[in-house]
């Protein structure tokens, strides 16, 4: 009977705690067998229909997609009117000129989105005056940086059979002027990772590229560029001369700031989530995280949707930011435990008040003086006198030099100036426990 009872009794914590029954433990150590079968029994159906029943948060997770183009790019407006200056001859006078311009910026600024967006929206204007405009994206990276991958896949859009073997990469740059004559239509060859090219292929894939028309004499223009890289000090690498050609007109993409990323984000909610399923404070909580990642959209983008896909896997309504943490701890490596046991007692004793703080709170914030007032319960609990308010504000500030917590001085019309708190890179209940088996070692 004991052998029976015992993991029955197991089973039946497990399913009482996983669904928040409150049981006392009086019912836990004696219940009887049909007690302990009906609660399981209930569990496990409530459970199961909350899961059933449980509808995502998301509307549509395509738009989360790190390869979708989103029909506008919020922050990207004036970077996009210049692209467009630079090419509002060429879509009067296709013929006498072809363009080469340079997009720069940062990982995640949109470089690969803004030319994308941009060649679509060209290709519209040039069909609707009547123009065979073609925009054809390559990655040089996924091409090895290899000037005859790169051209034979621009020359396979228009001809897709055409071999692979017995050609030089010369051959291939006339066989695709070829089809653009045939055809009397205008590429615009985007060239993103364009680093890659330049480190394979150096000035001469340069040349041939931005040459091209002086073997062409009294022949139409037909191939314009859109050099896309992160550093423009890689030009450097480059001839001079070749180095000229490019240089003259680039599009420079600053990093986006926290503002700008809330605006992309809450488009990107919009679109992919169900009304209300991410709150406003959630938003502006990723949006912090990846402006501190410099910037990066993409890693916002990300974060959204891995926040999304935790909110889900808890049977969650809301995005809320704990699943925002456990998002980010698990792109980024969450606690690092040698850093925790390299704290001092009290460093970690204000760290779990922080931790539990945040772990009964649905809000990506909290006030220092709150952190503080769980700073001092835990000094009682580890038998501890606490330290003084000054000390406290030191220990927080180391704490936030070592990113365990960011703090911000801000100011509030009631009180006058605050300091706030967020727990930016760790799950709160992850957090405390890692502390609680730190302490444990000071006991
Ligand atoms: N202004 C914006 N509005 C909406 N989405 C954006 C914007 N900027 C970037 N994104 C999105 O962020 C993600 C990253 O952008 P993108 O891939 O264009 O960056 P990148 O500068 O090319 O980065 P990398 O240097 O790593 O290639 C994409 O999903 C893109 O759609
Ligand atoms: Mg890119």
């Amino acid at each position: 009977m004991e052998i029976y009872l015992e993991p029955a009794r197991t089973l039946f914590c497990y399913f009482c705690l996983s669904t928040s029954k409150l049981i006392s433990l009086q019912t836990v150590a004696a219940p009887s067998q049909q007690h302990i079968f009906r609660t399981v029994m209930h569990c496990i159906c409530s459970r199961g229909n909350r899961l059933l029943q449980h509808q995502s948060v998301f509307k549509d997770e395509s738009k989360l997609d790190i390869n979708y183009v989103p029909p506008s790019l919020p922050h990207r407006e004036k970077e996009r009117r210049l692209l467009s200056g630079f090419f509002e001859f060429l879509l009067q006078f296709p013929e006498r000129m072809a363009q080469r311009v340079i997009i720069a910026g940062d990982v995640g600024t949109g470089k690969t989105a803004l030319s994308k967006h941009f060649g679509t929206e060209l290709v519209l204007q040039g069909n609707k005056r009547g123009l065979k405009l073609r925009y054809i994206h390559v990655n040089c990276r996924e091409y090895r940086g290899s000037l005859f991958l790169i051209l034979h896949k621009s020359v396979a859009f228009f001809r897709p059979n055409f071999p692979r073997r017995g050609y030089s990469a010369e051959e291939l740059l006339g066989t695709l002027m070829q089809c653009l004559d045939e055809e009397d239509a205008f590429v615009i060859l985007a060239l993103d990772e364009f680093d890659s090219l330049i480190e394979r292929e150096g000035s001469e894939a340069i040349y041939k590229l931005t040459r091209l028309q002086e073997t062409r004499q009294d022949k139409p223009q037909r191939l314009s560029l859109v050099c896309i890289l992160r550093d423009l000090s890689l030009l450097e690498r480059l001839d001079v001369s070749a180095r000229s050609t490019l240089q003259r007109n680039v599009v420079n993409l600053e990093k986006y700031g926290r503002d700008q990323l809330v605006d992309i984000l809450n488009d990107r909610v919009s679109m992919a989530f169900e009304a209300n399923a991410v709150p406003e404070d959630s938003v502006l909580f990723i949006a912090e995280l990846a402006q501190s990642e410099s910037g990066n959209a993409r890693f916002a983008i990300e974060l959204l949707w891995r926040a999304g896909k935790y909110a889900d896997s808890e049977v969650a309504d809301r995005v809320l930011p704990e699943c925002i943490r456990l998002a980010f701890s698990s792109i980024l490596p969450s606690v690092k435990k040698s850093e925790l046991a390299s704290l001092g007692l009290h460093e970690q004793l204000l760290l779990l008040s922080a931790a539990r703080v945040f772990k009964e709170s649905e809000s990506a914030y909290t006030v220092l003086s709150e952190v503080e007032k769980g700073y001092a319960i835990a000094c009682e609990e580890y038998g501890e006198r606490p330290s003084s308010h000054t000390q406290v504000w030191k220990y927080a500030q180391f704490l936030s030099a070592l990113g365990f917590i960011k703090l911000e001085v801000i100011t509030v019309s009631t009180r006058g100036r605050t300091t706030q708190v967020s727990l930016p890179s760790v799950a709160s209940a992850e957090l405390e426990r890692e502390i609680l088996a730190s302490l444990k070692k000071h006991r």
